[in-house]
């Protein structure tokens, strides 16, 4: 039998740069090696480009209906609004489609997928369309999945640290280039109004708000009641990932001058008593986890370490010392590769495994 052809939409986007690199590195190290052809798919803009993935240069195509003629599997990495006009148009034509944006997260039609988490759910997809969760959302759920077997997780306190990148490639040259123009000063940042007058009254186009030199609490954007989408994007798919709809969330997302990986402190309330030690071997044996936490070798983990690679990192664990119930850990991860291109291609890997 052939081998069957993936699309990658968005493929000159921050995600999916990230995409055509990783499916490249996982047939390469026989991890998913399943896909015959490619097929690179973006806007007209950038028709034309030639870009490597599996070793070969492809051309990309403009995003239209024939651009999917013959593609079993498209991972989506584009916006939201290009996402809920495309991926029907996709599904229509028998294509399986995993979407890295927003728009069917919450769709009760279509399977938010973890593959650490619920992989089961990958195979439930009556349109045909299969969604990724948010990165921050996603940098928690192996960690979380795996503790709230063993223990029933009831209440999530989550403030998060997200990086530049989570606002996409525009994201990533913001903040270099709000590094380049404050460099070099070192009375900024000591007073008032210093780095704005550096930047601009705004700051930034991209953050509303200065990032170098700076922590915004504010991430994604204004919802009901003062809370922001990224804070009920955690709440919302959060719920339906682990598949606890009355799972008690509250969190706080805030940007940080970091170019790649979302950082989370992590207050988790369980169903039974729990144990630091018992956790921690918990982590270290659930796929998709690395467990950094050795606080006498100043061992935890963070962003300048980690980018680039795969798994979530969960350290400073440690049981509440209020509440026998409740853990506090530190969890990091990429969120342009386990927060987004991973957890895609290693849904489109379930769905070949699964039989198309
Ligand atoms: N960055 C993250 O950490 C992250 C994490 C999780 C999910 N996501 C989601 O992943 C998606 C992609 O994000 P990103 O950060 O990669 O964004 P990005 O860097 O801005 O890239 C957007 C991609 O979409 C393409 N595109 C835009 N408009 C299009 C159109 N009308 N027709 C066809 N293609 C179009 C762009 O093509 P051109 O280059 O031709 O314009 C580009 O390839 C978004 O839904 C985002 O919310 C991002």
């Amino acid at each position: 039998m052939s081998r069957p052809t993936i699309a990658v939409v968005g493929a000159t986007g921050a995600v999916g740069t990230q995409m055509l690199a990783i499916l490249t590195e996982r047939a390469e190290a026989g991890v998913g090696d399943v896909w015959g052809a490619a097929r690179l798919i973006a806007s007209p803009r950038s028709a034309g480009r030639r870009l490597s993935v599996f070793g070969r240069e492809e051309t990309v195509v403009a995003l239209s209906p024939e651009a999917f003629d013959g593609v079993d599997v498209a991972l989506f990495d584009v916006p939201d609004e290009v996402s809920a006009e495309w991926a029907p148009v996709a599904a229509e034509r028998g294509v399986v489609v995993i979407d890295k944006s927003g728009a069917f997260r919450m769709d009760p039609r279509v399977p938010l997928v973890v593959p650490e988490v619920n992989p089961d759910t990958v195979t439930d997809r009556p349109k045909g369309i299969i969604a990724n969760a948010n990165c921050t959302t996603l940098a928690m759920m192996p960690a979380l999945g795996a503790l709230h077997r063993e223990y029933g997780l009831v209440k999530l306190f989550a403030a998060s640290y997200q990086a530049a990148s989570g606002a996409g490639q525009a994201g990533i040259d913001d903040l270099y280039d709000q590094y380049e123009t404050v460099a070099g000063d070192r009375t900024l940042g000591q007073t008032p109004g210093g780095v704005r007058k550096a930047l601009g009254e705004k700051g930034s186009e991209v953050f509303g708000a200065p990032l170098a030199m700076n922590v915004v609490p504010k991430a994604g954007s204004w919802k009901e009641d003062g809370w922001t989408s990224e804070e009920l994007k955690i709440r919302n798919e959060g719920r339906k990932i682990l598949g606890i709809p009355d799972l008690a969330v509250s969190s706080t997302c805030v940007r940080v001058p970091v170019l790649v990986g979302h950082s989370l402190a992590v207050h988790a309330t369980f169903a039974s008593e729990v144990d630091a030690d018992a956790a921690r071997k918990i982590l270290e044996a659930a796929p998709g986890v690395t467990v950094l936490d050795d606080p006498s070798r100043e061992i935890y983990p963070m962003p300048a370490d980690t980018a680039g690679t795969d798994p979530t990192y969960v350290g400073r664990i440690r049981r509440a010392i209020d509440d026998p119930y409740s853990l506090d850990m530190f969890i990091v991860g990429d969120n342009l590769r386990k927060g987004a291109a991973l957890n895609s291609a290693q849904i489109a890997e379930l769905v070949v495994e699964r039989g198309l």
